[in-house]
């Protein structure tokens, strides 16, 4: 196997506390770090490099970890840029635009699926990122969850079955019809091809009783449990969220006392998606709230078409700080290592020895240029460790 050594970088962000100034960040300067095709493999100063088989002159430029994208809906046909207009002109959000793209994403053929949803991955890749999470849920049907699946697995291996994200149509007077599908043929066709089972539990949406049901369902058949919570209203989900273990709680725009204690005694994550407050004109999460709480946070894209057709986490970082109050580190460790936590992903999100060799290299003497240059795209090149 062929080893590397990337030498003269300024900061080094490995997310890891034993290495560098001992933060959580675990940053070194002036650094030099060793991999091969699939790991890290050595991490220290400059000075001490170690030979290797090839050399990447970093130039001083920054490095931290591949982004952790925990949060996209990328398998989807059509837009809805009328929608946004609308919306800032005055209209409020609430999700009725979904059957639109719906209607858009059942007519597409496979291939351009695939071809929509390939080009936004390479857009998310371009920009630093390295995992990304794929939902379906704009399919509504069995075959047509099945195949978004399909298709979201050419490009990750986290991979989501969002059957419920609305009631589809042709079930509007059959809102308990839909759930015995969801929960009976569609969950067995979808099972297999997804890791993980999400539910937008939400007003307007499914209820907390409905997205039990589907959720436990889905466990039982081995898919892990995630949601999206309280981004329209106070509701119980994030107590549910809690409840079922879900990795992560989406959202969470909404929050009282009582979510961020039951959320910071709890192993769940709360992923944070200020592109669809942006895209929306909505109020921001309490992000300090729950950082101060204690809370482990993310931050993600939520690309889709109708909230938030955001593919730069450069971008979401620069809202996460100007419109949060996160501190660029927050932000930076929010959209990696806080994206792994959301993945429950030990591998990814960092860059202590073991790690996988996911990385970007920034045309930045720091990271702090990822919030401070907002707009363009200051990630120089991704490297990445290709799916098995
Ligand atoms: O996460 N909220 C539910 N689902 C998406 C938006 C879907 C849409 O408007 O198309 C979200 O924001
Ligand atoms: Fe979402």
């Amino acid at each position: 196997m062929t080893t590397r050594i990337v030498r003269h970088v300024s900061e080094l962000t490995t997310n890891d506390p034993s290495l560098g100034d001992f933060s959580a960040l675990g940053r070194l300067f002036d650094a030099a770090f060793v991999v091969d095709d699939e790991q890290v493999l050595w991490v220290g100063p400059d000075s001490e490099a170690p030979d290797a088989d090839e050399e990447i002159d970093a130039d001083n430029r920054a490095v931290v970890p591949g982004f952790v994208d925990s949060h996209t809906h990328l398998v989807f046909a059509g837009e809805r840029s009328d929608e946004f207009e609308a919306r800032m002109a005055g209209v409020h959000y609430d999700g009725g635009g979904i059957a639109r793209t719906v209607a858009s994403t059942r007519a597409a053929t496979l291939e351009e699926l695939r071809r929509g949803t390939r080009k936004r991955v390479a857009e998310l890749f371009a920009g630093g990122v390295t995992t990304v999470e794929i939902k379906s849920g704009y399919e509504l049907t069995t075959n047509g969850e099945t195949r978004a699946l399909e298709v979201a697995s050419e490009f990750s291996e986290e991979v989501t079955w969002l059957g419920a994200h609305v009631v589809p149509p042709e079930f509007a007077n059959n809102r308990d019809g839909y759930v015995d599908l969801l929960t009976s043929s569609m969950l067995d066709s979808c099972s297999p091809h997804a890791k993980w089972a999400d539910v937008f539990c939400d007003r307007g949406a499914f209820s907390v009783d409905e997205a039990r049901e589907v959720l436990s369902k889905a466990q039982a058949k081995g898919l892990a449990p995630r949601l999206h919570a309280n981004q329209l209203a106070h509701s119980g989900a994030i107590a549910l969220a809690v409840e079922l273990d879900c990795a992560s709680v989406d959202h969470c725009t909404y929050l009282d006392d009582h979510d961020i204690d039951l959320l910071s005694a709890s192993a769940t994550v709360a992923t944070l998606l200020p592109g669809a407050e942006f895209s929306t004109r909505s109020p921001y999460p309490s992000a300090r709230r729950l950082l101060d709480a204690g809370v482990s946070v993310a931050l993600a894209t939520d690309c889709n078409p109708g909230s938030s057709y955001v593919t730069s986490i450069a971008f979401v970082i620069a809202l996460a700080v100007r419109e949060m109050a996160m501190t660029v580190d927050e932000a930076l460790y929010a959209c990696t290592k806080g994206g792994a936590l959301a993945l429950r992903r030990g591998d990814v999100g960092h860059l202590g020895v073991g790690a996988r060799a996911d990385f970007a290299v920034l045309d930045a003497p720091r990271a702090a240029h990822l919030a401070y240059r907002p707009g363009g795209n200051i990630v120089e090149k991704t490297f990445r460790v290709s799916l098995a």
